[in-house]
């Protein structure tokens, strides 16, 4: 055996352990000609990919490892890529015949969009799970729902007027990639080449439509679905960042998918905050009370968890709705989670591309049925058990479940309200071909489910503070804007009484 040999074994040991990582595996000539540049013209990737394990460990020694740990997930890597460090080559030449964008740089053929389906070279698991994902299909799910496209362009499209109303066109692309697909993820597509000017003469580079984006359902040029970088920032991919709620912070914190405001404003986020920074974030497996002490979201939805004696606890999922039974994001009620990630292909009784009509029933042909959603809310409650008692686990789920049964009856009452508002013409309704988001009137029903019920649903699921369950976008907003639709019918129906009276009297 080879000095160099016995050092990157030694290396491995090291680095299989929780700490920080040293960089020890061997590098590929291909990866080395990309470090001899890159070293200077993006000096941050550089050096953000050495502080991570892809730089450390190569496939044959992580399989060599501890077998507990498993994160590489293909039955199969190709040869080539076995002995050697995860470098820029590896990664940027991958299925170079896949990516429209592969071009000819220096003598590789590199493409800059690594997809998933990349990753899924080693991690087979995890990009196979992510694809059951409703993020995976976060870009179609808005964009080929006829219904979203008119929420849409009532918050994004360009405003006009006409006849003293106000009017809305389709946003551009641009404006689009900064407005709802910033979170749910662009398309791209390849445009064709451009040479530019560089410190190392003039290169040739992709022109790519829609990019840069890390949206979590970005369509990619190898036609596969999403971005691991929205979880796993490049170049350090680490597993620590995935399971800091910052990381989830960037999309879920809106008035409309408060998860982040709720959690950190709970309890648990309190403890994370004052002795987080004392945890370890980086073991595999992850040991429950002793690598931490309190959930963040990754806990709960996400990680493989085991006890001090190795038992598991929960399986990891990067299919997130594994412990989840129901959506509690309104559309506009709570219902039984998608079957398929896919929600662009739902329809309810009303032939409306909603999981739930206007009155409430939903359509269960495209919901999980009872048993599915018994075994999704079993897995949730084994990670709360891992710190928490049944009857205390009991005692929480019992106050979530009153909290959709109220929101969705509120819901189905405003609703009402607003389809005799629509059938009286007060406003363009879906039967007149309205848009039913657009007039002042209408925002007042959508900020009703989508914001308030929406945040008074999430503080209760997600132990939240009482603020946003309350006054924070909560009940207080919410019987506010129940007031505000009753009262602005009743004013309609009386000017309206007004105008027939005085047009009698004439
Ligand atoms: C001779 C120097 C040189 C070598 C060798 C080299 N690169 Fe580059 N690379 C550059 C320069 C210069 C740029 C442009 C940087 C900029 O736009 O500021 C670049 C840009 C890139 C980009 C971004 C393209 C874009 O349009 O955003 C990627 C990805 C890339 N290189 C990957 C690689 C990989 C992978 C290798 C090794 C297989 C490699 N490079 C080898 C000099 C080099
Ligand atoms: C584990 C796979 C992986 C490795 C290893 C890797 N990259 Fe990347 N790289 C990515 C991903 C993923 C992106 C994000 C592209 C996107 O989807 O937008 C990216 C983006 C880039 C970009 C364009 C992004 C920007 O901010 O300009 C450059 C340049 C680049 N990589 C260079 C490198 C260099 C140099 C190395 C070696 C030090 C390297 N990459 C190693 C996966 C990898
Ligand atoms: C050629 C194989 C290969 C490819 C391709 C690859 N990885 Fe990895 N990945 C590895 C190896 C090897 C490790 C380290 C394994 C270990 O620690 O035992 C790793 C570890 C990881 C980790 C865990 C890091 C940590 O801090 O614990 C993440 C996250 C990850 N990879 C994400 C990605 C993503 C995202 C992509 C695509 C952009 C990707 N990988 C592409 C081989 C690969
Ligand atoms: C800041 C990130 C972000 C932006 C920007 C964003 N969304 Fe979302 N969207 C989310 C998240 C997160 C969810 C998932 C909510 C949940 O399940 O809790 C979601 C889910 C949805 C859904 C449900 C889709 C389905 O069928 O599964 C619709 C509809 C939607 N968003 C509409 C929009 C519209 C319209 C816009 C632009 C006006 C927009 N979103 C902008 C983050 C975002
Ligand atoms: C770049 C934006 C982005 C980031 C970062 C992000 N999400 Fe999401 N997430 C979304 C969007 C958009 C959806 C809704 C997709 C849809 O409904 O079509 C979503 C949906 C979800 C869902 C519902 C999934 C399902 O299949 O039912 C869960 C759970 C979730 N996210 C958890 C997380 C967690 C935990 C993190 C952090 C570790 C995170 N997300 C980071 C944008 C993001
Ligand atoms: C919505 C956020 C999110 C996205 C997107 C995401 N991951 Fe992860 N990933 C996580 C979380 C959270 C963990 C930590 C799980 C745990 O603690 O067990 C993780 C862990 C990992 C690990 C380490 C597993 C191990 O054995 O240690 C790998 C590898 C990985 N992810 C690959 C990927 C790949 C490949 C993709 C894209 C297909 C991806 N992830 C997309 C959140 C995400
Ligand atoms: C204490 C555990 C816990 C923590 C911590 C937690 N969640 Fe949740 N989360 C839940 C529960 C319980 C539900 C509701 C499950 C159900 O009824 O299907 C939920 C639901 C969700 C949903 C789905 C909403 C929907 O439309 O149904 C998203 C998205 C989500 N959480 C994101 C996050 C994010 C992001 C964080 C961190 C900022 C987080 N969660 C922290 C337990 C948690
Ligand atoms: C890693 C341990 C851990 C896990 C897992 C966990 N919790 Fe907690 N939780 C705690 C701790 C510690 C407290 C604080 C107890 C105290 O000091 O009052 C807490 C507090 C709470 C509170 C009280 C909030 C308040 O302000 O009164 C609720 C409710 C709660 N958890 C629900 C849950 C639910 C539901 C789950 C699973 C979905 C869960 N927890 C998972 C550790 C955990």
């Amino acid at each position: 055996m080879s000095r160099l040999s016995i050092l990157c074994i030694c290396f491995a040991v090291l680095a299989a352990g929780p700490g920080r990582v040293q960089a020890a595996a061997p590098l590929s000539d291909a990866t080395q000609e990309c470090l001899d540049c890159h070293a200077s013209v993006t000096l941050g990737i550089v050096a953000d990919w050495r502080s991570g394990r892809h730089a450390a460990m190569s496939v044959a020694q992580s399989l060599g490892g501890d077998n507990a740990v498993r994160r590489i997930t293909a039955g199969e890597v190709p040869e080539k890529l076995r002995g050697v460090a995860v470098g820029c080559a590896e990664c940027h030449t991958l299925r170079p015949d896949r990516h429209a964008d592969t071009f000819e740089h220096n003598g590789h053929r590199v493409h800059v969009v690594v997809s998933p389906r990349d990753c899924a070279v080693c991690h087979t698991e995890e990009a196979s799970q992510y694809a059951e994902n409703l993020m995976s299909r976060a870009y179609g799910n808005l964009k080929d729902n006829p219904l979203y496209a008119k929420l849409q362009v009532s918050i994004i499209g360009d405003t006009g007027e006409k006849d003293g109303r106000i009017t809305f066109a389709p946003a551009d692309a641009r404006t689009r990639a900064v407005g709802c697909y910033y979170c749910h993820g662009t398309r791209l597509a390849f445009k064709g080449l451009e040479t530019r000017e560089t410190d190392v003469g003039d290169l040739a580079f992709p022109v790519i439509d829609g990019w840069p984006s890390q949206g979590v359902g970005r369509v990619n040029l190898d036609g596969s679905l999403g971005a691991c970088t929205a979880c796993h920032g490049r170049h350090s991919f680490s597993i620590e960042m995935a399971r800091k709620p910052g990381t989830c912070k960037q999309c879920h914190v809106g008035p409309d998918v408060p998860a982040y405001r709720v959690y950190a404003a709970s309890k648990h986020a309190g403890i994370y905050e004052s002795l987080g920074a004392h945890w370890n974030f980086q073991a595999v497996p992850w040991t429950v009370g002793r690598d931490f002490k309190a959930p963040t979201c990754a806990v709960c939805h996400a990680s493989q968890l085991v006890g001090e004696d190795g038992e598991l606890l929960v399986e990891r999922t990067h299919r997130m709705n594994d412990r989840l039974p129901k959506r509690l994001y309104g559309l506009i009620y709570t219902h039984a989670h998608p079957r398929s990630p896919d929600t662009s292909i739902i329809r309810n009784a009303d032939g409306q591309p909603l999981p739930t009509t206007l009155d409430g029933r939903p359509a269960e042909a495209f919901l999980i049925d009872q048993k599915e959603q018994g075994r999704r809310l079993k897995n949730m409650q084994a990670v709360c058990r891992g710190c928490h008692s049944t009857t205390w686990v009991r005692g929480h789920w019992a106050r979530l479940d009153r909290t959709v049964a109220v929101t969705d009856a509120a819901v189905k009452q405003a609703t009402g309200i607003m389809q005799r508002i629509w059938r009286a013409g007060y406003a363009r309704g879906p039967a007149e071909g309205g848009n039913p988001f657009d007039e002042n009137i209408e925002r007042t029903w959508t900020e009703l489910w989508l914001f308030y019920a929406n945040s008074t649903r999430f503080a209760a699921a997600m132990a939240g503070g009482g603020d946003y369950g309350v006054f924070a976008e909560g009940r207080f907003n919410l019987s506010q804007n129940m007031v505000e639709l009753a009262e602005w019918l009743q004013q309609q129906e009386k000017l309206e009484g007004k105008a027939s009276k005085e047009k009698s009297a004439e």
